[in-house]
């Protein structure tokens, strides 16, 4: 929605951005989401505040440098802002290899050692096909197992339009074909000709909250079982990378997974976590 809070018409037209403005843009959304913006992607960024600044009628970028910096409609707006900057591209069942470690090795582990409740966290979740995904594999590996621990998910992420599209759970129909037809047929339930939705029982299981990364220390997130982080760390400096997960590591009960996007991070280690070998994954135990 356009907000009347600049002086321009809106629609009209905006200087570039040069070398020296698109550092301090860059070196702001690194410095509040993690997320490095390479100089070779100056045009996505500086597109995406152009527009941005159209829709509030700002036609001076220090101006709307200086309104996105501070005080408390800087922060309104940044939250906005922060979608336009950040890349939300997702699937349902983006990683099978993942998934399937969880549901045919990590799962059957877990109840075979009485584990009762279990509690997965999906990082960086973007518009929920993620933490949905989760919710099925989990629901169904448990179903099949015959019993086993009540489960639950925190899906995250750092956009407020992301988070609003996930918590609405809805999906244009067209993308079923991205389920697996055994998961599809049991928890995917048409809204109407062109879209579904996951079960009530599935949305029962999955909340959302917006957590950003850098801060996840300061969230209600302790103890969790299943620590689901892909595609978010790649945006990141490899320093801070190293960094978040020592952090990760220590929000994760004894027994339980932290898995990574498969390359995401190179000659990861850590004393409380054993890297866990399993053909096209990057998933580590924490150590009991
Ligand atoms: C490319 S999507 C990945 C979505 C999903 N994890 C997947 O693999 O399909 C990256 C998501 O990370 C989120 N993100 C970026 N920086 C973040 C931060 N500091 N804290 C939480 N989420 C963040 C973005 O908003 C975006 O929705």
């Amino acid at each position: 929605m356009a907000v009347a809070i600049g002086s321009t018409t809106p629609g009209m037209a905006l200087p570039g951005m040069d070398a020296e403005l698109f550092a301090r843009w860059a070196q702001l959304l690194e410095q509040r989401t993690g997320v490095v913006v390479a100089p070779a992607r100056m045009a996505f960024l500086a597109g995406a505040v152009r527009s941005r600044m159209r829709e509030t009628g700002f036609a001076d970028y220090e101006a709307y440098f200086r309104l996105v910096s501070a005080g408390a409609a800087g922060a309104v707006e940044w939250a906005t802002l922060v979608d336009r900057l950040t890349v939300h591209e997702t699937r349902f069942f983006r990683h099978p290899p993942s998934l399937d470690l969880i549901a045919r090795r990590w799962l059957p582990e877990r109840i075979a050692a009485g584990q009762e409740r279990l509690h997965a966290w999906s990082v960086g979740c973007a518009s929920g096909e993620e933490a949905w995904s989760l919710a099925m594999v989990i629901d169904h590996a448990l179903a099949t197992l015959g019993h086993g621990p009540t489960y639950g998910i925190t899906a995250s992420d750092v956009s407020h339009a992301a988070l609003a599209a996930a918590r609405s759970a809805q999906y244009p129909a067209a993308r079923l074909a991205e389920i697996p037809l055994e998961y599809r047929s049991v928890y995917a339930e048409m809204m109407n000709g062109d879209a579904f939705a996951p079960i009530e029982r599935l949305r029962r299981r999955v909340g959302f909250a917006r957590v950003n990364l850098l801060h996840a220390a300061a969230a209600p997130l302790k103890r969790l079982d299943l620590i689901y982080c892909q595609n978010v760390l790649i945006y990141f400096a490899r320093e801070r990378r190293r960094e978040l997960l020592d952090g990760l590591a220590g929000l994760l009960e004894p027994g339980g997974l932290l898995v990574l996007g498969a390359g995401e991070v190179t000659s990861f280690s850590h004393p409380a976590l054993t890297r866990v070998a399993a053909p096209g994954t990057l998933a580590y135990l924490r150590n009991r």
